[in-house]
């Protein structure tokens, strides 16, 4: 199987880099060798490639300079996967579009199904909203167009939450933190193996066209810091936790405005793809083991 990677350098991508099944041909992209934001080049690149899949791990993730970038966000979150779906569909081949939390509006209070509407709040999930919607226009609900929606993810390298949370338990005495927004952190480490697992299970038998995957719970940013300082001091990443103080999102306004409640509803999801969820904090724990100190 042939797989061409975009985003290579970012959190999951690195991730799936690492965790690659053997035997597998990976053709792995950055920004330098494929710019996301030029659909001829994302045609161009299914052609010279003729990958059996596209894995498109790579997007324009900057949640608040979407708002004052929303040309770049819109090529790239939904230029790209268009592109890449019609290529594929006429040459052969099958897409697994990621995506977003942020493609639904968040108010709805209880987890979010895979075939809801989406309904995101702002230019980055309206980005990634419209790169879905392009892929089952194109592909529509045949399977060769999967699109997997995952949130709030955190990875050891690269720029997430968690590591952010660790830099400032290190450097501050007290910190507040929003908690008034609920989702679940995904480890990249379980994402990427989920990603393996689509390509590896959509070979023998059909899966469903939309998947949501993060890891298992439920947790505000408040409760996540808290769990990052506590796991820091126990490994010895950290000399003690930063005092956290829970803060609503009115206290600490953003750009973007970001869905109070996004929790991802994922049983079908583990079940086709037989994999069980890992709580969270496990998760983050595993994450944060394999992070290098801030
Ligand atoms: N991060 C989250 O919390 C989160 C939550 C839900 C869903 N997701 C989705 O999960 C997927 C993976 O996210 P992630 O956390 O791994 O993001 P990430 O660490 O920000 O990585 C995104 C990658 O995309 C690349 N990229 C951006 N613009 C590009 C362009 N024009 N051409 C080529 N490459 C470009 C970036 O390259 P540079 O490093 O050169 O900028 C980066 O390597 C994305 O689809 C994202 O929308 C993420």
């Amino acid at each position: 199987m042939k797989v061409l990677l975009t985003g290579a350098g970012g959190q999951l991508g690195q991730a799936l880099i690492a965790s690659a099944p053997e035997g597998l041909e990976l053709v792995a992209t950055s920004r330098q060798e494929l710019d996301l934001a030029d659909p001829e080049a994302c045609r161009d690149a299914v052609e010279q490639h003729q990958p059996n899949w596209v894995l498109n791990a790579g997007a324009y993730t900057a949640v608040d300079k979407a708002k004052s970038e929303p040309e770049l966000a819109h090529a790239v979150n939904a230029g790209a996967p268009e592109a890449f779906a019609r290529a594929l569909e006429q040459q052969g081949g099958r897409l697994l579009q990621i995506s977003t939390d942020f493609v639904f509006n968040g108010t709805q209070g209880t987890p979010y199904q895979p075939d809801q509407t989406r309904d995101p709040l702002g230019v980055y999930g309206a980005s990634k909203a419209a790169g879905e919607a392009a892929v089952q226009a194109i592909f529509g609900t045949g399977g060769r167009g999967l699109i997997l929606r995952t949130s709030w993810v955190i990875g050891p390298v690269g720029k997430n939450f968690a590591l952010t949370m660790l830099r400032l338990h290190r450097d501050r005495d007290q910190l507040g933190v929003v908690a008034d927004q609920v989702g679940c952190p995904t480890s990249t480490l379980n994402l990427a193996q989920a990603c393996w697992k689509t390509l590896q299970i959509a070979g023998d038998r059909d899966l469903p066209a939309v998947m949501h995957w993060s890891d298992a719970g439920a947790a505000s940013w408040y409760d996540v810091a808290v769990a990052v300082g506590q796991i820091g001091a126990d490994l010895g990443l950290i000399n003690k936790p930063a005092a956290v103080q829970a803060i609503t999102t009115a206290d600490y306004p953003t750009p973007a405005k970001r869905p109070a409640y996004s929790l991802l509803d994922c049983t079908a999801t583990r079940a086709a793809l037989d994999l069980n969820g890992e709580h969270w904090q496990q998760a983050l724990k595993a994450v944060l083991k394999q992070a290098k100190t801030p």
